[in-house]
């Protein structure tokens, strides 16, 4: 029995987590950068800057926290990168064809938070008083995650507004 666990605990199903986690970060990053170079329009420079700032902590600090982790399991990130589509649960919504639909790309994006919120939800229950090391980690993310989802909110216009909820 490792130190580190409250047995017991499946620990596949923990790395699997993981994987599909480290696997949304590096897409959402893709994506963010994506969408920071296609938008135009209004504001499209200071937008721009905000995705390339999100993406920037997808990768610089949650796709590293897991990867971090994953080697406490002695687990490489994946050798394929086509592996990271199939491991990611969140993939990434449709993005607009117009890249002056600015309120759709942000939709987009506040829905892929979402779906990362709740795959942190889900590894943080599932850790909880099992693996404290790994539900500190989920933890920790969830907070970037919601902040992240606020600022996108926060960026729409009242259209915007209505069509997400719509
Ligand atoms: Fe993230
Ligand atoms: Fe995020």
């Amino acid at each position: 029995m490792s130190l580190e666990f409250i047995e017991p605990v499946d620990k596949d199903k923990i790395v699997n987590m993981l994987l599909s986690a480290y696997a949304d970060e590096w897409i959402a990053a893709y994506y963010y950068t994506l969408t920071a170079y296609s938008l135009r329009g209004h504001l499209s420079e200071e937008l721009g800057e905000h995705f390339l700032k999100e993406a920037e902590e997808e990768i610089g600090k949650h796709s590293r926290m897991l990867a971090d982790r994953l080697q406490d399991f002695n687990v490489d990130p994946p050798r394929e990168f086509a592996k990271l589509w199939e491991l990611s649960k969140c993939k990434y919504p449709e993005i607009p064809g117009d890249p002056y639909d600015v309120d759709g790309w942000i939709i987009a994006a506040v829905k892929a938070e979402e779906c990362a919120i709740q795959s942190y939800r889900e590894l943080y229950a599932y850790t909880h008083g099992k693996d404290p090391v790994t539900e500190e980690l989920a933890e920790d993310i969830l907070r970037d995650e919601v902040r992240h989802r606020t600022a996108l909110l926060n960026l729409l216009s009242s259209d915007g507004v209505k069509r997400l909820k719509g």
